[in-house]
């Protein structure tokens, strides 16, 4: 099997999920939640090197108060209590997206977790909240910009690279898959730039319902397509 070396999920239809079994779209969350977790875990098993999800966008806020709250908590829960497993498994962890508005104890306990796997060598597992591509675009532009207004660069020395480092997932490589769950077949503003020539899957399996076996599916399709690049196939 040719494993992908950077797999990216946009994990959607826990609400879905949910109001078809007559439960709250919360319960589709808390299982979903529990699925991410393991995925990470046949992810890293199948020699994937980074796997990075979407958790929460930039447009989720407009949800009712007690899903956001629900899902912050999540989180919250996640960010607290999975050091020892991180460390057990060799898992460095990033969050992608602009932490500045997230709860003052979310931000302390995700500066933590990523200080305390920072040196792991294992999967890379990058969780992006409130996280938006063009957001993250213009923050990465204003950062430029002021580099170059101190006069650490120069406005002719940006380029692709550069624009790239200055993104929150700088220093790490672009996906090779992406896979969007529950049927919809859109973006919804996820790694916008980094997705340039990322092969695309689409399932309409539900994000709790999904496994080991539908990652290996995915993994299957990938490796039946030809990446040309703009290029001639051989
Ligand atoms: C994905 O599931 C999780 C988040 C977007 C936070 P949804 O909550 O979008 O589920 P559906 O799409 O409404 O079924
Ligand atoms: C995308 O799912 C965001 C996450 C998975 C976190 P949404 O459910 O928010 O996307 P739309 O609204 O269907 O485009
Ligand atoms: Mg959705």
């Amino acid at each position: 099997m040719m494993v992908p070396q950077h797999v990216a999920i946009i994990m959607d239809g826990n609400g879905r999920w949910a109001k078809k079994r007559g439960l709250p779209r919360t319960m589709g969350h808390t299982r979903g939640a529990q699925v991410v977790e393991q995925i990470l875990e046949d992810a890293d098993d199948l020699g994937i090197r980074y796997l990075t999800v979407y958790a929460f966008s930039t447009e989720n806020w407009s949800r009712p108060a007690a899903e956001v709250k629900a899902l912050m908590n999540l989180l919250r829960t996640y960010m607290k209590t999975s050091l020892a497993k991180c460390a057990k498994n060799n898992v460095r962890v990033r969050v992608l997206g602009d932490k500045t508005k997230l709860a003052p104890d979310l931000q302390a306990a995700i500066a933590n977790l990523e200080k305390e796997t920072a040196g792991n060598t294992g999967i890379t597992f990058q969780i992006a909240i409130n996280y938006g591509a063009r957001d993250e675009i213009v923050r990465a532009v204003r950062k430029l910009a002021a580099d170059v207004k101190d006069g650490r660069t120069d406005a002719d020395a940006i380029d692709e690279a550069a624009l790239s480092n200055a993104l929150d997932t700088g220093g790490i490589p672009d996906p090779d898959l992406l896979i969007r769950t529950c049927g919809e077949e859109r973006i919804s503003n996820f790694l916008l730039w980094q997705i340039a020539y990322a092969e695309l899957y689409f399932t309409d399996k539900a994000w709790p319902d999904f496994d080991r076996a539908e990652l290996e599916k995915a993994i299957e399709a990938y490796g039946k397509r030809e990446r040309r690049y703009g290029g001639l196939s051989e």
